[in-house]
């Protein structure tokens, strides 16, 4: 921090480092959106309230309309851009709800396949951990849920989680 209300933070996304100044009261969702460009990770309720904002920051799930872009200051931030390869083949995740016919309406997916990324990349997986309720966390406005689950269900656990 170098002065009361301008900051320089540092940070990986996706990958890629970054540096950058920001407002203390900027909010994450607006670091990945308007400053790096980001526009996938969508901003729908914008109250915490419905998970189409979650990214992971290192490894866990935060909704980043509520987040402050400082408190990733040395993290590693990984948004739907991210999760694909680097030669765009799609993540486990992805496919899975690719091949379950999970809707793409584009504003409560990107969260979801970043919460359930999450989920697959607990290890070791908790005991009594349940796919279905960590999917309670993010909302379908459709109520697409069935969906959801079957993809849930279908996608193997990642081992090669970072
Ligand atoms: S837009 Fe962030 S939780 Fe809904
Ligand atoms: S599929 Fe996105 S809101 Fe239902």
């Amino acid at each position: 921090m170098t002065t009361r209300d301008r900051l320089t933070i540092r940070l990986t996304v996706n990958g890629e480092a970054h540096t950058v100044e920001i407002s203390s009261n900027l909010m994450l969702v607006d670091l990945v959106r308007e400053r790096l460009n980001l526009q996938g990770t969508r901003v729908a309720c914008d109250q915490g309230a419905c998970g189409a904002c979650t990214v992971l920051v290192d490894g866990r799930p935060i909704t980043a309309c509520l987040s402050f872009a400082f408190t990733a200051d040395g993290a590693a931030v990984l948004t739907i851009e991210g999760v694909a390869g680097s030669d765009n083949t799609l993540d486990t995740v992805q496919l899975a709800f690719h091949d379950s016919g999970v809707p793409q309406c584009g504003f409560c997916t990107p969260g979801m396949v970043l919460l359930a990324k999450a989920y697959y990349m607990q290890q070791p997986m908790p005991e009594g951990a349940d796919v279905e309720r960590w999917l309670d966390a993010n909302i379908c406005r459709c109520s697409g849920y069935q969906v959801f689950r079957r993809a849930l269900h279908s996608t193997p656990p990642r081992e090669d989680a970072p």
